[in-house]
């Protein structure tokens, strides 16, 4: 029924070097095959644009096998069920997976997650109450064990992850909360909207004098999705058993240099020795099994208001590489989503 309509696809064309470039995709259009025993035809709607599309993209070794040359750009999805021949789903039915940069998908039901756009919109299951969301919940509380009376520090404050793990922290008992962002806009929403106890606006001010007076006795858990020199002016600020969470680096994502070079080395880590304190990375994946102990918790906090979340909705499915790249410019004011 489904092959007279056109899916369009973003293919990687080449491995990016630096801020990815529109060369480095070719857009394809082929027509959507016929839907089997088992499969569902999906609308792809809105398209998750993730700093973690960067490393999909390159060859070195990862948590995850880098998209082929070739291959549609993995993207996370959200989109409405055109015909389905899976027990499970509707047409109609709205969906979330792993569907990839296109128009249309024709994939096995086992790999859609039915949502219900009553309770939040549509874009929100690939932000607030995607990965995203899950990602802050888990980083703040699994990783990080955040509790009562911990002074917070968090990078990218005003983005996705970070503006939820401020919000998290704080509900835990946080004494203090400072977010970093980048320019007065941000800052301000960091404080005024998502109600951090302060902000630093890593563009105008020296960080690292920005962090000894906005932690004048230190910092308990660090949330870094930035890496760099922020990272380091964390780390030299550090309170006894500190938590360290490595989330992201995305300041190091689109460096260039030579092969295996994984860019800015922390230089303050003998930090880690002295307060007795632990820097530990985490992957959003390996707690899949566990989201259903998040998403009660997180649903509840978003529909009755407790968390605020903001989407960043950019509209044209053929924008997708420009989109992208405002992730790593800072041009994106919340979860950074396409509207395809
Ligand atoms: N570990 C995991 O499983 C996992 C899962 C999801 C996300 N992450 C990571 O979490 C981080 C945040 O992701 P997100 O989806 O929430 O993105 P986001 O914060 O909504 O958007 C990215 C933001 O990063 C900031 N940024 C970009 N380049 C920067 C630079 N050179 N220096 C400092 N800040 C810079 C910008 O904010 P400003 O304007 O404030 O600079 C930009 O808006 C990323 O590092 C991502 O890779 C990790």
């Amino acid at each position: 029924m489904s092959t007279d309509i056109e899916n369009r696809q973003f293919r990687l064309a080449r491995r990016p070097s630096g801020l990815p470039e529109r060369e480095d995709f070719d857009l394809t259009t082929e027509a959507v095959g016929p839907v089997g025993e088992g499969e569902v035809h999906v609308r792809i709607d809105y398209i998750s644009l993730d700093p973690a599309m960067r490393g999909w993209m390159s060859s070195g070794k990862s948590y995850i096998e880098p998209v082929g040359i070739g291959e549609v750009m993995r993207a996370f999805t959200a989109g409405t069920v055109v015909e389905s021949r899976h027990d499970d789903f509707a047409e109609g039915d709205h969906v979330t997976g792993l569907l990839g940069a296109q128009t249309h998908a024709v994939v096995s039901g086992d790999q859609l997650n039915k949502v219900d756009t009553s309770i939040v919109d549509l874009p929100v299951y690939i932000g607030a109450l995607g990965m995203p969301g899950m990602t802050a919940y888990f980083g703040t509380l699994d990783v990080g064990e955040v509790s009562e009376g911990d002074v917070v520090l968090v990078s990218a404050a005003s983005g996705a992850v970070g503006s939820l793990v401020g919000q998290i922290a704080k509900q835990q008992g946080a004494s203090r909360v400072i977010g970093i962002a980048g320019g007065p806009e941000k800052c301000r929403y960091v404080v005024d909207e998502l109600g951090f106890d302060a902000a630093i606006d890593y563009k105008a001010e020296e960080i690292n004098d920005a962090v000894r007076r906005e932690c004048p006795d230190g910092i308990d858990m660090f949330f870094d999705n930035v890496g760099g020199e922020i990272l380091d002016a964390a780390l030299a600020n550090l309170r006894v058993h500190a938590r360290v969470v490595i989330c992201g680096a995305i300041s190091q994502y689109n460096v260039t240099g030579h092969v295996g070079d994984t860019g800015y080395a922390p230089k303050n880590y003998l930090s880690l020795l002295v307060n007795r304190a632990r820097m530990e990375g985490f992957i959003i994946l390996d707690y899949i099994d566990r989201y259903h102990e998040a998403y009660p918790s997180m649903a509840e906090w978003i529909a009755s208001g407790k968390l605020s979340h903001k989407e960043d909705i950019e509209t044209g499915f053929d924008r997708f590489v420009e989109v992208l790249r405002m992730l790593y410019t800072g041009e994106n004011f919340g979860k950074l989503v396409l509207k395809v």
